[in-house]
């Protein structure tokens, strides 16, 4: 198979072919998106909410994502593969983040890493290409500073804030970012920074004039009852299945229909 690099996805962006890209946060999940045809695989730290049931992203840890990245990239043969940084892994200074990226990519051989912001981590952006680490940039709603916003509303509605959000796509694109997420956004908004920048950009919530769009896959597939933003679109409801095959397993046990006679030794 023909592995996607950074490069193809430039390529695409090109074409006007659009980039699909989902989170994983495990092994058996990741083959099974990647051999669907997948093109970028991101390992979120949204992995604290779905996978450890915390309220927001700021617990998880670098050790943590490296065992989400490590995992999902042994599941993966063509996917790009891109790992979160962590909040409190790379806003200290350049080097942190430095260190921070260099510890995934050492330690699960994924293609990229992802951090939040613009201005404020232009200078740890460069430092980490300079070491040769492809970097993909989030703006708008940036989760990791949830304390910060205060809500999960839309982001950028007010013109100062949209202003600044156009500047800091142009920095991460100067900086080299090879693609920038822009999450929860004015569909107009995001549709004209697709328009002035040529990385990539990838939407969630950010409507569908920009180059591909990226959902959580616990979401889309329906493992979550609770969480239904407008943005949201459920390909299916996992949730009824597998509470329908437990039923169905916890009363074949009952019952003493499972095991059956060729079930056993
Ligand atoms: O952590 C995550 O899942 C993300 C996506 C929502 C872009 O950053
Ligand atoms: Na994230």
């Amino acid at each position: 198979v023909k592995r996607v690099t950074t490069h193809v996805l430039s390529e695409m962006k090109l074409k006007g072919e659009k980039i699909s890209m989902l989170t994983a946060y495990d092994f058996s999940m990741a083959q099974i998106i990647d051999n669907a045809g997948i093109d970028v695989i991101l390992v979120g730290d949204s992995a604290s909410n779905v996978m450890a049931g915390n309220e927001t992203t700021l617990p998880i840890t670098l050790d943590q994502m490296i065992y989400h990245g490590a995992s999902v990239v042994r599941g993966v043969d063509r996917a790009l593969v891109v790992v979160d940084l962590p909040f409190g892994s790379y806003q200290g200074n350049s080097k942190e983040a430095l260190c921070s990226a260099i510890r995934i990519m050492k330690e699960t051989s994924a293609d990229a890493v992802k951090l939040e912001g613009g201005r404020e981590v232009v200078e740890s952006v460069t430092r980490i290409l300079s070491a040769g680490i492809p970097v993909m940039g989030h703006l708008g709603l940036t989760p990791q500073s949830i304390h910060k916003f205060g809500t999960y509303v839309v982001r950028a509605q007010e013109d100062a804030e949209a202003k600044k959000l156009i500047e800091d796509a142009h920095l991460l694109e100067e900086a080299g970012c090879f693609a920038i997420v822009l999450e929860k956004i004015p569909a107009k908004l995001a549709a004209q920074v697709a328009k002035e920048l040529t990385i990539p950009i990838i939407g969630i919530g950010a409507g569908g004039s920009v180059d591909g769009q990226v959902l959580v896959i616990h979401d889309m597939l329906g493992i979550n009852q609770e969480f239904s933003p407008r943005f949201l679109r459920r390909y299916h409801n996992l949730y009824a299945e597998i509470t329908g095959a437990v039923g169905n397993y916890i009363n074949d046990v009952k019952s003493g229909n499972f095991p059956n006679e060729r079930e056993q030794y």
